[in-house]
């Protein structure tokens, strides 16, 4: 029997053993059970577009260490990346008169709503919803897809079958799945996930002083990598240790470099990048797998027990932070350098 809402994410280690993530370890995110859903006609071109989505609340359990925080306590593998094939929204949107780069309507719509089939507590038993702005919508460039296909094979029940919405670069809460109606509004949309959910304090906001206006909606995911092959306390053998992970960036950016220390950040050596295998990955805004993660590795001298340290640069030069200062109530983006602890022994291994 599946918990409800059924939540999981793969081991670290499976996670990055291949480029595109097998539906299987595609991490599955939701707030309701999952409905069933009768197929649905094709009539616009498909688009094929790789897109990583990771869930806002990607590396939780870490941020709880600090100090609590609510949510799924997710360890470093809700993030997948997919081969997404559908309708681009922006042909969809053309389709009923509103044209490609189009930021407001005549009649003063600027979001685009996304209303689902499933049914969640937060909404007091109404439908999951979330919204992007119309000029993100209208532009093709943006890649905003409305799936019927994931990996070459009709999208599955888990990831929202049979339509959802996939917008590239953003936190997946905005990839509504099993879609059931699309809204134009003027305001952007008011369900739970957009107004009381899914938004960026500071550490000095709690649960008493909480002013969910004073925010807007989070949308683009921060610069983000994990290290992947080592589990946190795993206990290996001195010498040259293979550290690989995964590297990504919101909004399109790439990722310039991925360093990684073995003394807890003092000296960092620059981890190989690739997406294509045997290509050497360079950081290409324009490139089509800009929304798409990269999987980094590096072999690196590790003497005595440490914290391996890993930390991403993207192509406008965020970096990832150091301390887990990026710490907030519902533990969202947590973006700072991922350390795992390592036990280094000589005996018994
Ligand atoms: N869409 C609906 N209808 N219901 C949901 O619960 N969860 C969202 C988003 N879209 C959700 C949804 C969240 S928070 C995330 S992170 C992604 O779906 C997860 O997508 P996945 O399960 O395909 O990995």
């Amino acid at each position: 029997m599946r918990e409800q809402p059924f939540n999981a994410e793969p081991p670290r280690s499976a996670l990055v053993s291949s480029y595109v993530t097998p539906v299987d370890f595609f991490y599955k995110r939701n707030h309701g059970p999952i409905p069933v859903v009768d197929d649905i006609e094709r009539k616009l071109p498909k688009y094929v577009v790789t897109v990583t989505l990771q869930c806002a609340g990607n590396r939780r359990t870490a941020m709880s260490n600090v100090k609590k925080v609510r949510g799924v306590g997710w360890d470093v593998s809700a993030i997948g990346n997919a081969v997404w094939g559908g309708a681009k929204l922006a042909d969809v949107l053309e389709l009923v008169g509103i044209s490609k780069m189009t930021s407001t309507t005549k009649s003063g719509g600027k979001h685009v709503e996304f209303v689902s089939i499933d049914k969640c507590k937060e909404e007091n038993g109404g439908p999951y919803k979330a919204s992007i702005p119309l000029s993100q919508a209208t532009n093709p460039e943006a890649d905003v897809l409305l799936a019927y296909e994931m990996n070459g094979e009709p999208l599955n029940r888990d990831h929202g079958y049979p339509l959802r919405v996939v917008v590239p670069g953003v936190i997946g809460a905005r990839s509504v799945k099993w879609l059931d109606s699309i809204n134009i509004i003027a305001e952007e949309c008011q369900g739970f996930f957009m107004q009381k959910d899914y938004k960026m304090f500071p550490p000095s906001v709690n649960w008493d002083n909480i002013n969910w206006s004073t925010r807007r909606p989070q949308m683009d995911f921060p610069v983000q990598c994990a290290i992947c092959s080592l589990e946190d306390m795993t206990a290996i053998k001195p010498g040259k240790v293979k550290v690989c992970g995964y590297a990504a960036s919101g909004g399109g950016r790439g990722i310039e470099r991925v360093d990684v220390s073995v003394d807890g950040g003092k000296t960092w050596v620059e981890a190989s990048k690739q997406q294509k295998t045997g290509v050497p990955y360079i950081a290409d805004d324009m490139s089509s797998d800009k929304w798409a993660w990269v999987l980094y590795e590096v072999t690196v001298d590790v003497p005595h027990s440490t914290e391996i340290v890993a930390k991403a640069v993207d192509s406008a030069a965020n970096v990832q932070p150091k301390n887990r200062r990026v710490w907030n109530l519902r533990g969202i983006l947590n973006s700072s350098w991922h350390r795992v602890p390592s036990r280094v022994g000589h005996s018994n291994m």
